[in-house]
């Protein structure tokens, strides 16, 4: 029934370790026991367990401090705390920590075995909810939004949040962390999704044209306004307007844009009349609003007015744990829009994508993965079909990365000697240790390789 529920236990008494290892292990569990907190720990940070059976008391790193990590962490584990008599009152701060319940020494098995399954039922519970929300959520909702990080989730909580409303959001994030993709799933996915979203990016428009495009203008209002032409607002009317890069927004404009949101109501350029709106606002910048307002160059009331629901996207290097999901996302997408089969990565390549820091964050990723699409012939995308910074592997015209000279300076002939190891070693490595070849890879004799090799002793 438990399929190999697994518990730790973390008890610094060998008798009390063992028996316990033993009974719960005849009643099918899987077992893991150790004496120290400070093992526990690093277990945990490698597996998880459905259940931790820790006593109270231990020398170095606590029962508490063990609830306390696995809380800290959310670690889909319930916690079970081994007390002595005396010590009531610390049971009682650990069930306020969050354990799920604790025992009083002399263990009675009968009653620990109860206790842990049903702390295992409970564990199960909620990581099947976590799933089935999961998975309803990446089949109805934002399955093009590609994250699983802890960075990540409270982005989707919040989203999921505001769906059913029309409340006036925020996107704050920097450049190619997905704003766009956000502000179009809300609309998407909520209330207003057969109506129109009307995206305009406040950044790219001259100022002075920009009053027109959002607000529209009446014939003759201006030179080149050769007819009447509503705005972004009219166009968006019962559906979404998003205004992207709002910060970079002129102040006199953030007035005319206040008083529309206030109103409800849009008037062109050059018209006297108005016209009654029912727009829903998702506004997106990379800039600190915050800061633009305490030097005044944004509006309080306005940012006030559009900064209702905040969500903040994180940038990439802040969810490295997202990066083989978002690589292979990209991979299927591209390869599809260009009607290619889809290709593979090795893992040495998701590696370097890992360790990249990524100052343009998704879209950067993603064009460094069309980028190897283009440019590979293979089925798989390698170490090499990556952009240098990012593999680790030099420029096709030079061998070496830059060489550093340490502060105290080097001895050239030592460091040549380095280099021509490293060289012959790599060399002996491709060709299976045949000196024929691996001299003809490093295009000198054999019998110079021989030499070499022996001369560095690399026998
Ligand atoms: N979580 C994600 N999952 C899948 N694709 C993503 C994700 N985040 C961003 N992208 C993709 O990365 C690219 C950049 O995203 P988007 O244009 O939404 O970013 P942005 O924050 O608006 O950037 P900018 O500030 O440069 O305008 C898009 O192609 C988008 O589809
Ligand atoms: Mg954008």
């Amino acid at each position: 029934m438990n399929n190999a529920a697994s518990i730790l236990f973390i008890d610094d008494e060998s008798g009390s370790r063992e028996s316990l290892t033993l009974l719960f292990a005849r009643e099918g569990y899987q077992v893991e026991a150790v004496a120290a907190g400070e093992d526990a720990l690093s277990l945990l940070s490698k597996k998880s367990y459905d259940v931790i059976v820790t006593d109270l008391f231990l020398p170095g790193v606590s029962g508490i401090d063990i609830l306390k990590h696995v809380k800290e962490n959310s670690l889909p584990c319930n916690v079970i705390l081994i007390t002595g008599h005396a010590s009531a009152e610390t049971a009682v701060k650990a069930m306020k920590e969050g354990a799920f319940d604790y025992i009083t020494k002399p263990l009675n098995f009968e009653k620990l075995k109860v206790l842990v399954a049903k702390a295992i039922e409970k564990s199960r519970l909620v990581a099947e909810n976590l799933y089935l929300r999961q998975q309803l959520r990446g089949k109805y909702k934002f399955d093009n939004i590609i994250g699983n990080s802890p960075a990540i989730q409270p982005v989707f909580a919040r989203m999921e949040k505001i769906l059913v409303t029309d409340s006036t959001v925020l996107i704050l994030g920097e450049s190619g962390t997905g704003k766009e993709l956000v502000a179009r799933a809300i609309h998407y996915n909520g209330l207003r999704k057969t109506k129109p979203f009307i995206a305009i990016n406040c950044g790219a428009i001259p100022a002075e044209l920009l009053e027109s495009e959002l607000f529209g203008h009446m014939r003759g209002s201006f030179t080149g306004a050769v007819a009447d032409k509503p705005g972004k607002f009219e166009l968006a009317n019962k559906g979404t307007i998003f205004l992207d890069e709002i910060g970079t927004m002129p102040l006199q404009l953030q007035m005319k844009l206040l008083r529309v949101l206030q109103e409800q109501e849009v008037e062109r350029v050059g018209s006297t009349s108005h016209t009654k709106l029912d727009v829903r606002v998702i506004s997106a910048t990379h800039a600190d609003l915050e800061e633009r307002v305490h030097r005044g160059d944004f509006r309080e009331d306005l940012y006030y007015r559009l900064n209702v629901i905040p969500i903040h996207l994180p940038p990439l290097r802040d969810r490295l744990e997202d990066i083989p999901l978002l690589a292979k996302h990209f991979l299927r997408k591209i390869c599809t829009d260009m009607r290619r089969p889809v290709l593979e990565i090795t893992q040495n390549a998701v590696r370097a994508l890992e360790g990249y820091k990524w100052p343009g964050n998704v879209r950067e990723m993603e064009n460094v993965i069309e980028r190897a699409i283009a440019l590979t012939d293979s089925t798989i995308i390698d170490l090499q079909d990556l952009p240098p910074q990012i593999s680790g592997v030099a420029q096709e015209n030079s061998l070496f990365p830059t060489l550093q000279i340490p502060e105290g300076g080097l001895d050239l002939a030592e460091a040549i000697a380095q280099i021509e190891q490293t060289l012959i070693k790599q060399a002996m490595d491709k060709s299976s240790n045949i000196k024929a070849r691996a001299a003809s890879l490093l295009n000198i004799n054999r019998t110079t390789l021989v030499e070499k090799i022996k001369r560095y002793d690399m026998n």
